[in-house]
């Protein structure tokens, strides 16, 4: 089996805590499966010794022990099929649980390759197929092969003759499903894989279902999903057919076997060297045999679609986090931050090196408590560069050092909880204001939140909500405008005053003047701190110490307002075309 269904061998014992009851459960399905091999033998008694001999007590004896053993097969099957549940849950709680913890500590870089609509499906109707393949092969891997040896081992020693029928059915059974096994593995692989893409348009239109209407897309999205939607559906006939072949292939080797039976075990009874009991008796055992064959048809092909999933799980279980942290590292004091970021002749590239890069060659530093601006054209590369701060990538080339350390050496969570950023898509979690603004740090006192708000200029917006800062947010924070959530995300960057701030381009959704009042305040709450705006506006980095004009992802100017203005006609341009309507000598 292992080499058979490598992936879903390897899912089956991964939950340690299966183990004794996967013993327990297979003690059963021996006692299970004795008992009820131990029927047809009293059938044999009954007729032969009883009925035919005319001897009453023989026949309540052997129907008292037929009853008494029917009655612990179907006990020990019950127990069975709850600790097949029982495994079958277990495995699946076990393997979410795992795979999410997984998935949460992938870094940016694994999550571009796995979409969400992918992940969904892999939490949830590949672990569902786990956990039937995990609770029918309890019930069924050893029962149906151990039912049909002994069948086979009781007609051999009472009539050797007879055993060739057998063996010959279950040589053919045996083949076919060989032959249907093959072909349903790739079935299987292949209609995850469409539901996959189904899942993911479903992810991606549902949550962008507001822009679909206001570009009137209906009418597209509905031709591309009813493509992959028909895709999955034959995708999903495929394996159905194949497997439909199996019920009618098993009855008609029962009736071929069921007859050939008859006719030679009755040749037998003639010539006198069986009784008719023992036929009767062989007939329950070969029925015994077809049934578990017939049972197999139908758990075998849930068992093999479950590889497939397995094979996915096992995808993300062995993904390692392109983004890791030195082993043995001791996290150091936060107080020994200051606040010093410098890029070394750093390069990146999303698909790694040799790459196209996104960022080039880029060299600049930023003392503590400086403001450093990045301005340039979208795409650009100013989102990659700040990323790369937090260490949601790693640098592909050269190197960026916070306080003199190369931030590869630094943990990453104590990293990014000295590296506060406000993301360029604000995202908000269903909670309270309150929780959304404390997210990285559960227990922080509501003056520090309210102080924060207060900044982000987001206390004006706050404090007219009936609930204030226990008023409700809705997921993703769809009950608050753009400019809200971009000053609730500056609050929540900004509330553990981190010695390193980031602003992806978090103030465009706000307007000029508040802009200036949530700089000001910033300067004033975080004086030391230092931080890295992102902008395409030129109003918002005005003040900073350094602006950084990048263009194609390379530096293209780097000086503060009055050089820049002075000397770099790119930067003259953006300023004529932002802020034309102003006067110079109005500006600082
Ligand atoms: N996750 C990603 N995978 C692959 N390529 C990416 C990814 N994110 C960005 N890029 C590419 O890297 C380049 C720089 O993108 P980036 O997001 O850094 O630009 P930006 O300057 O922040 O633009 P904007 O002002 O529009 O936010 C772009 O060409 C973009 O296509
Ligand atoms: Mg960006």
């Amino acid at each position: 089996m292992t080499a058979i269904l490598p992936n879903l061998s390897r899912m089956l014992v991964i939950y340690k805590g299966a183990w004794g009851w996967i013993a327990l459960s297979q003690l059963f399905v021996v006692l299970g499966a004795t008992f009820m091999l131990m029927i047809p033998a009293q059938i044999s008694t009954l007729i032969d010794q009883g009925v035919i001999s005319g001897n009453i007590s023989v026949v309540v004896d052997s129907s008292l022990a037929m009853l008494l053993f029917a009655i612990l097969a179907g006990a020990f099957s019950l127990a069975n099929l709850y600790i097949a549940a029982r495994v079958g849950e277990g495995t699946a709680h076990y393997l979410r649980k795992e795979i999410y913890r997984k998935i949460q500590s992938f870094s940016f870089g694994n999550l571009d390759r796995h979409p969400v609509g992918e992940l969904l499906v892999r939490l949830t109707s590949d672990i569902y197929q786990i956990n039937m393949a995990a609770s029918y092969s309890i019930r069924f891997i050893l029962y149906a092969p151990f039912m049909i040896l002994v069948a086979l081992v009781i007609i051999y020693t009472s009539s050797p003759s007879l055993v060739w029928i057998f063996v010959m059915v279950i040589l053919i059974t045996g083949a076919m499903f060989g032959i249907i096994s093959m072909l349903l593995q790739g079935q299987y692989r292949a209609r995850q894989h469409d539901l996959d893409a189904v899942n993911n348009v479903l992810q991606e239109d549902f949550s962008g279902v507001r822009v679909i209407k206001a570009f009137v897309r209906q009418d597209y999205e509905n031709n591309r999903f009813r493509t992959l939607n028909e895709k999955f559906r034959a995708a999903s006939l495929s394996p159905l057919r194949t497997s439909a072949f199996i019920l009618p292939a098993i009855f008609l080797i029962l009736g071929c076997s069921n007859a050939l039976v008859i006719w030679y075990g009755g040749l037998l009874v003639i010539a006198g060297t069986m009784g008719v009991g023992q036929i009767i008796a062989f007939t329950q055992y070969f029925f015994f045999i077809l049934g578990q064959l017939w049972i197999l048809s139908f758990v075998l092909p849930q068992i093999i679609s479950a590889e497939a999933s397995a094979g996915r799980l096992a995808v993300l279980i062995d993904t390692r986090p392109l983004v890791t942290d030195l082993d043995g590292e001791e996290t150091p004091a936060p107080s020994g931050v200051v606040g010093r970021v410098v890029f070394e002749n750093v390069s990146f590239s999303y698909e790694g090196p040799g790459g196209k890069e996104a960022i080039k060659n880029i060299s600049f530093s930023a003392e503590p408590g400086q403001t450093i601006a990045f301005l340039g054209p979208t795409g650009s590369g100013k989102s990659t560069l700040v990323h790369l701060v937090s260490r949601f990538y790693d640098v592909t080339e050269g190197r960026i050092t916070i306080d003199g350390t190369d931030i590869r050496e630094i943990p990453q969570d104590y990293l990014r909880s000295i590296v506060r950023i406000a993301l360029q898509e604000s995202v908000l979690f269903s909670g309270t204001i309150r929780e959304n603004i404390a997210f990285g740090q559960r227990d922080m006192p509501d003056e520090q939140v309210m102080a924060a708000s207060v900044s982000a200029e987001a206390d004006a917006f706050i404090s007219v909500i009936p609930s204030g800062y226990d008023s409700h947010v809705a997921r993703r924070g769809a009950n608050f405008s753009g400019g809200q959530k971009q000053r609730l995300s500056i609050a929540r960057a900004i509330a553990p005053k981190p010695g390193i701030l980031i602003l992806d381009d978090s103030t465009s959704a706000v307007d000029v003047a508040t802009e200036s009042r949530i700089q000001a305040a910033l300067a004033d709450v975080i004086p030391g701190t230092t931080q890295l705006i992102v902008a395409q506006r030129i109003s918002t980095v005005l003040m900073a110490d350094q602006i950084i004009l990048l263009d194609k992802g390379e530096i293209v100017e780097k000086g503060n307002h009055q050089n820049l203005l002075a000397r770099s006609p790119l930067y003259r341009e953006i300023f004529e075309s932002q802020l034309g309507g102003i006067r110079r000598e109005d500006i600082p």
